[in-house]
């Protein structure tokens, strides 16, 4: 039988019988998924587990502080904060390919970790005890889309299977692979995980790397975190998050079209709004947003992200389309 109390109990022992003594990393996000696989890991073992939280400089408004605030509080779990937003813009500066993006970041990401740990072992005064192992909150649908289910093709690689590089340095702790979204949540809920965190809508790990059709650099993603704000806020507002799926918000850096704001013509960038339905991410459909929602939202960000001129949504179901659009 499936049960979420089943769930927890196989992958305790299962964690547990893995990783032995040796000390373990957690990726943690924030999000639903690595906040989860984290709450298992930390049933499982304990103080063996050490999070660590990269701000990789690609994350939305306000996100580093609800991870250290929400998560921690609710899970008393050991974190470190790495501020790695220097060495991600460097390594994706004039970067605009889309699986080249999402290559360089899972790889900066596993650099990152593989400092952590030196850095985690030293602290703690621990060489007998190496970090060995590495949490990650992949599921069943990353793994199927990453071509590592039988007969699938590669579509993205999702930066927690995909893009890691040949000559990693840990194991990889998975105790997610086998779930759906949902499954996770009703997962979370039985660890006790807080509902904001687990009703979270979902993130990929790459961020906002991969809402910027064209470079990511400081000044693209200052103008997307800032559109982005402004939707997820008139979304929640309107009563919308547990309709919707997600709602990428999409930079066109690329693109620019006439427009005319204030005194006289502009000459800016597009955001697309994509608003989605799904139950697993497998399948989506786009969400019919209210028209007055949508309407306030466009107003919203052309009046005050001025380098933002006009807003465009996309109503294309997956497939033909993914969700993100890179
Ligand atoms: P796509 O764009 O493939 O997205 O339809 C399906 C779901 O996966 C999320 N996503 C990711 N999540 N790492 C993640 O953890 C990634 O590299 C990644 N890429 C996409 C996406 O937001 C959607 O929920």
């Amino acid at each position: 039988d499936w049960t979420a109390s089943n769930v927890v109990d196989d992958q305790v022992a299962a964690i547990r019988e893995q990783v032995g003594e040796d000390r373990v990393l957690c990726a943690l996000s924030g999000g639903v998924d690595s906040s989860v696989a984290a709450a298992l890991v930390q049933r499982a073992v304990g103080d063996q587990l050490t999070c660590v939280f990269v701000d990789h400089g690609l994350l939305r408004q306000g996100e580093a502080e609800q991870v250290e605030q929400e998560f921690v509080a609710a899970t008393g779990v050991d974190l470190v904060v790495v501020d790695a937003k220097e060495q991600f813009l460097g390594a994706l500066a004039g970067v605009t390919e889309p699986e080249a993006k999402r290559k360089i970041i899972g790889r900066e990401f596993i650099r990152v970790f593989e400092q952590a740990a030196r850095d985690v072992v030293e602290d703690r005064g621990d060489a007998e005890h190496p970090v060995k192992w590495l949490v990650q909150g992949t599921l069943y649908p990353d793994v199927v889309e990453s071509g590592g289910g039988s007969g699938a093709a590669n579509i993205k690689s999702h930066h927690n299977v995909g893009g890691l590089p040949d000559d990693l340095q840990f194991s990889l702790v998975e105790p997610l692979r086998a779930l759906f979204k949902d499954e996770v949540r009703q997962v979370g809920r039985e660890l006790g995980v807080p509902d904001p965190i687990v009703d979270r809508q979902p993130f990929p790990g790459p961020g906002l790397g991969i809402r910027i059709i064209g470079e990511v650099t400081e000044t693209n993603l200052d103008i997307l975190r800032r559109a982005d704000a402004i939707a997820r806020e008139e979304l929640t507002q309107a009563g919308l998050d547990k309709e919707i799926w997600q709602c990428p918000v999409v930079l066109l850096a690329d693109v620019r079209s006439v427009g005319v704001q204030g005194d006289g013509r502009t000459y800016g960038h597009p955001v697309v709004l994509r608003p989605v339905s799904s139950e697993d991410a497998m399948t989506a459909d786009w969400t019919r947003v209210p028209y007055d929602v949508l309407a306030q939202i466009s107003t919203r960000i052309t009046n005050e992200v001025e380098e933002v001129n006009r807003v465009v949504l996309d109503v294309t179901s997956k497939p033909p389309g993914t969700i993100e659009w890179e």
